[in-house]
């Protein structure tokens, strides 16, 4: 199985255990290190709407946990016939520990739908470099 199968897979299983019953809009993500470790992570809503929690946030917070802390690329699963590509926010996220060539794969149930670089979804976008005066 290639790596971007198992990181599919493992997107898919983590999406099944999603917390989302006002959206009923379950997401998965699982992001893939540089040493080959897998991460995952699912939405969390709550009765107070804007506390909820997305899927990458989750991911990226299991990675960190882990002891690593670079995105090699990453599997964002939803459900629908849309792309769930990630939420603005989640870009940013992301960019904190990708590179701009970083793959972010969009899928649903029966696959990779579409493939971007964190760079397309997330053009000039603002960095920790930028703190540098
Ligand atoms: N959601 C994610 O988990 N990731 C995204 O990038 C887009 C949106 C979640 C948040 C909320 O629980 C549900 O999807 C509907 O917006």
């Amino acid at each position: 199985m290639s790596s971007l199968d198992s990181l599919f897979e493992a997107a898919k299983i983590v999406q099944a255990k999603a917390y989302a019953p006002y959206s009923r809009f379950k997401v998965g993500a699982a992001i893939l290190t540089p040493s080959g470790k897998v991460f995952v992570g699912c939405n969390v809503e709550n009765a107070a709407y804007p506390v909820g929690s997305c899927a990458e946030a989750g991911a990226i917070s299991a990675m960190l946990a882990g002891g690593e802390n670079r995105i090699a690329a990453i599997v964002v699963m939803g459900e629908g016939e849309h792309l769930v590509t990630p939420c603005g926010g989640c870009r940013q996220r992301i960019r904190e520990f990708a590179s701009p060539e970083t793959p972010i794969h969009v899928a649903g149930p029966e696959g990779i739908r579409k493939s971007f670089t964190l760079d397309a979804l997330l053009p000039f976008s603002f960095g920790p470099d930028n703190l540098t005066l």
